[in-house]
């Protein structure tokens, strides 16, 4: 099994990952930190809890992580989300506890804890968590396996800006220290996720699977599908967070290249933009794993699948 710490600000699609996550016996999940992005992190804190009372795991240590990024404020995403920020079904308050500990310290501790190498860092939001505790404990970058991470776009540019994916937007200070630091980088951008598009059929496949769970799944993807069906004119909304859950169980379901990535993050133009020299036409050393395209149907059915397993209370 592989060993992973989840840092995520659910968000509909971060919830959807989380459950992937919990149903799939391949992954271990130490523990789960909260990020702010979509909503602030009192909101994702609480969300990431309801989300694992729904998948019958009540035992999983949830940490709330730091209240806003690296430098400048907060920008959040209520106009996508909602005001819950899991708008499209409605789950009851959490009664499971959320630990004392603050998310970046698990990160430091646990990484420490671990044999080096085993542990893999998931991050479905923007990375403060990640980047404040490279920051404070930079020796912990040699201990991390990899991070696999949703963020970022290239040839489909933004969807925060012309240039600029949210996750990376919000916190563009802290995905460059996760790019300079080293570590064996995975990234799910827009460019994937943008074909993994929540049908009316795959979403009725969920539906059909007939727990209150596959209904909770099937509510949040056509709440959050609305905003960017209208956008993209396409059947469904893309799908972004749970690519990197089913990265770790199925890597086969996605193609890219090794290639440099660097984020902008003083343009006002273009901050957090994820500058990646797709064609090589620097010197410029490979970082990051940076894919382009997925089997979408491939995805579906593994999502499906695995959904299937979780408890149908
Ligand atoms: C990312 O931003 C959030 O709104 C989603 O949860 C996803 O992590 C997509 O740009
Ligand atoms: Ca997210």
């Amino acid at each position: 099994t592989q060993k992973i710490i989840i840092d995520t600000d659910p968000g509909q699609d971060d919830a959807v990952a989380i459950l992937l996550a919990l149903a799939s016996p391949e992954i271990e999940v130490l523990g789960i930190t909260a990020a702010a992005g979509n909503v602030p992190v009192a909101l994702t804190s609480k969300n990431i809890r309801k989300v694992c009372e729904l998948a019958g795991r009540p035992d999983i240590k949830v940490f709330a992580g730091c209240e806003g990024p690296m430098e400048g404020s907060l920008f959040t995403a209520e106009y996508v989300h909602g005001a819950t920020g899991m708008d499209g079904a409605e789950l009851p308050e959490p009664t499971m506890p959320l630990q004392a500990q603050h998310g970046v310290d698990f990160i430091i501790d646990t990484l420490k804890a671990e044999a080096p190498g085993t542990v893999t860092l998931c991050t479905l939001g923007p990375m403060t968590n990640l980047g404040t505790a490279l920051t404070r404990a930079p020796e912990i970058a040699a201990r991390i396996k990899q991070v696999v991470l949703m963020g970022g776009g290239l040839f489909e540019g933004g969807n925060v800006t012309p240039a600029a994916e949210f996750n990376i937007f919000v916190d563009p200070k802290a995905a460059d220290i996760v790019f300079k630091s080293g570590v064996p980088i995975v990234m799910m951008p827009l460019d994937v996720t943008h074909q993994v598009l929540t049908t009316a059929k795959r979403v009725a496949a969920i539906r059909a699977l007939g727990t209150p769970l596959s209904e909770a799944v099937a509510g949040w993807l056509e709440f959050f599908e609305r905003f960017d069906e209208a956008k993209y004119g396409t059947d469904g909304g893309p799908l972004h967070d749970p690519n990197v859950i089913a990265y770790l169980i199925k890597p086969e379901l996605y193609s890219g290249r090794h290639c440099n990535v660097e984020i902008e993050t003083q343009s006002p133009l273009t901050k957090g933009m994820t500058v990646a020299d797709w064609w090589g036409v620097t010197k410029r050393e490979k970082n990051a794993m940076f894919m382009r395209d997925v089997d979408a149907d491939g995805f579906y059915a593994l999502l499906t699948e695995r959904l299937a397993r979780l408890p149908a209370k």
